[in-house]
């Protein structure tokens, strides 16, 4: 019978413990720790990610700023706030939502994050280290997808690990940290012939496609662990990748969509930026 792998819950409990180690930070060095985030435009599903990471950081007792720009900002003028940011001694965290409009670079913006503040782990530096296997700060997504295959209690070291999907934010750093943990990795993406015939050999499969219904119950083997990073608005739900009442039967652990990945995503967000703040005292 499977289990659900509570992602809610598990971030509610590292939350609770970064509250208490963000309290002992004020009192004892008169530090808080303080997440800057940037959005450009109006897409309203950004919007209300960044709305959920500026109510969670007051909810832990931390500091932020949110910078609400208009679609027609230039990359130059984008650009100076992030300068400003990386000098300002409230932040100790920036992160600027992606997408971003197509007249602004993605690279050139994630590269002018000072990479001691860059809490997304998206700076060309912060990447780097993270292939070196020296993880400095690591993307937020694939660090919580990493925490909840360890809540089962597997053993990640030897085993057969798929991933789907090979996205900076998601795919390629879940597949890097896997790697990192000494499992045997395929990373799969839309070019992939027979994905079948790979996924059927996992132990753990990661799914980061965006596409619901990519991984059905005939591709999977029986007690496979499935981690679902997939949010897909279907009518009025959200769904992940995969189908999770076709599949559940066969795997031993499962992540529920919602309730899985996402509140790890921003739990490991106010957890970065703890951490960067601990680097100033
Ligand atoms: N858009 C979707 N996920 C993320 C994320 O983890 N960080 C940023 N900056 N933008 C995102």
């Amino acid at each position: 019978m499977a289990s659900i792998i509570d992602g809610k819950k598990i971030s509610e409990d590292m939350l609770d413990g970064l509250k208490s180690s963000i309290q002992k930070l004020k009192d004892e060095f008169n530090l808080t720790p303080g997440l800057a985030v940037v959005i450009v435009g109006d897409d309203p599903a950004s919007h209300t990610y960044v709305n959920m990471k500026e109510k969670k950081c007051n909810e832990v007792g931390m500091y932020s700023e949110v910078h609400r720009l208009p679609e027609s900002i230039s990359e130059l003028e984008l650009l100076k706030i992030i300068e400003e940011l990386n000098y300002n001694d409230k932040v100790h965290g920036i992160l600027v939502q992606l997408p971003l409009p197509e007249h602004i670079n993605e690279y050139t913006v994630n590269e002018h994050i000072s990479f001691e503040k860059d809490v997304d782990g998206f700076h060309p530096v912060n990447i780097g280290n993270l292939q070196l296997n020296r993880p400095s700060f690591v993307p937020c997504t694939p660090k919580g997808i990493i925490e909840l295959i360890k809540s089962t209690g597997t053993t990640i070291e030897g085993k057969n690990a798929v991933v789907l999907g090979r996205s900076n934010i998601v795919g390629l750093p879940t597949a890097m940290l896997l790697l990192n943990e000494n499992a045997t990795v395929t990373i799969c993406h839309s070019r992939t012939k027979n994905l079948k015939e790979t996924t059927l050999k996992a132990d753990i499969i990661v799914c980061a496609t965006g596409v619901h219904g990519v991984l059905t119950e005939d591709m999977i083997k029986e007690g496979v662990i499935i981690v679902d990073a997939g949010i897909i608005k279907l009518g009025d739900k959200m769904v992940g990748d995969v189908n999770f009442d076709d599949v559940m039967h066969k795997t031993s652990f499962i992540t529920p969509v919602p309730g899985g990945v996402g509140p790890m995503t921003i739990a490991m967000l106010m957890k970065n930026t703890y951490e960067a703040a601990l680097k100033c005292v």
